[in-house]
């Protein structure tokens, strides 16, 4: 896909932001918000995927590989101001952390890094999870290590790193998703467990617009934000200033 106009962005003074996994759901609303914004898109993907970005050719550069490809990365990142990270832990061969860690290397010095990830990845002991969601994610995770099919810790494993690194980095921690209209900007809270998470579910366009959002506000650097829709019953009731999570 074509870099012109990707080139007139820059010129114009635009950022340049590489989004990793843009194939997928979650990267697809990304690379949109993106381009709303009016920034450069570098879309990094499987080979076999690149055709889920037809909708966008000509207006991104498409890098074609594995994520976990430190070549792959490498291409992708060069000179960008933000990389957007899709963590997932397919297969049981670290896909999540070789993902994280080519970011976490090759990235430029300073450049925003925004991570995907679900609740299950704990920030601090301050997280609080219910009885019921740490049996789901216990037995879920056994099952489908067993298959072969998810790592759960390879995601947790890659959150970790992401926090020990040096890096402008954010994780933003997603409950349950549903398609839908966007409803805005979702609302987010330091530690899970919080009762303005209860409603636990975000528009998946919405967890894109966090994501793209974060590139611009240095208040959530080194934060792993918890989000929620905003237009929840919890979120509804309990929301409140940034200062006070
Ligand atoms: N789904 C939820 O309810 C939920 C809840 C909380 C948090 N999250 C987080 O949200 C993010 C997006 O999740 P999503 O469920 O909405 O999925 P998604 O955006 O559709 O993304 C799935 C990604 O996995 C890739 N993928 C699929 N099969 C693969 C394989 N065998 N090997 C390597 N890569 C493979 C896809 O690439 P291709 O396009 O190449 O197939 C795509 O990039 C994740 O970080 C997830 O942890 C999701």
């Amino acid at each position: 896909m074509g870099t012109e106009r990707g080139q007139e962005r820059a010129d114009r003074g635009g950022l340049r932001v590489c989004v990793v996994g843009a194939s997928g759901k979650l990267g697809r609303y990304m690379v949109q918000h993106a381009l709303d914004r009016d920034y450069e898109v570098v879309g990094v993907c499987r080979e076999k995927s690149v055709g889920k970005l037809a909708e966008f050719e000509g207006r991104i550069t498409v890098v074609a590989g594995p994520t976990d490809d430190r070549e792959v990365i490498g291409r992708a990142v060069a000179g960008c101001d933000a990389v957007l990270t899709v963590l997932v832990p397919w297969g049981v061969h670290g896909y999540s952390t070789g993902t994280a860690q080519a970011v976490l290397d090759l990235a430029p010095a300073g450049a925003r890094l925004v991570f995907s990830c679900g609740w299950h990845v704990a920030r601090d002991d301050k997280d609080v999870y219910s009885r019921r969601f740490l049996a789901f994610t216990r037995v879920f995770g056994a099952l489908a290590r067993l298959v072969r099919v998810v790592d759960v810790d390879d995601q947790v494993e890659a959150c970790r790193r992401v926090f020990d690194s040096g890096t402008r980095w954010t994780v933003v921690r997603g409950s349950d998703l549903e398609e839908g209209e966007s409803e805005g900007l979702p609302v987010w809270s330091r530690h899970v467990g919080d009762p303005v998470l209860a409603g636990n579910t975000t528009r998946r366009t919405d967890y894109a617009l966090f994501m793209v959002e974060a590139v611009t506000d240095d208040a959530l650097v080194h934060e792993a934000p918890a989000i929620v829709g905003r237009r929840t019953p919890s979120a509804r009731a309990h929301a409140r200033p940034p200062e006070s999570r």
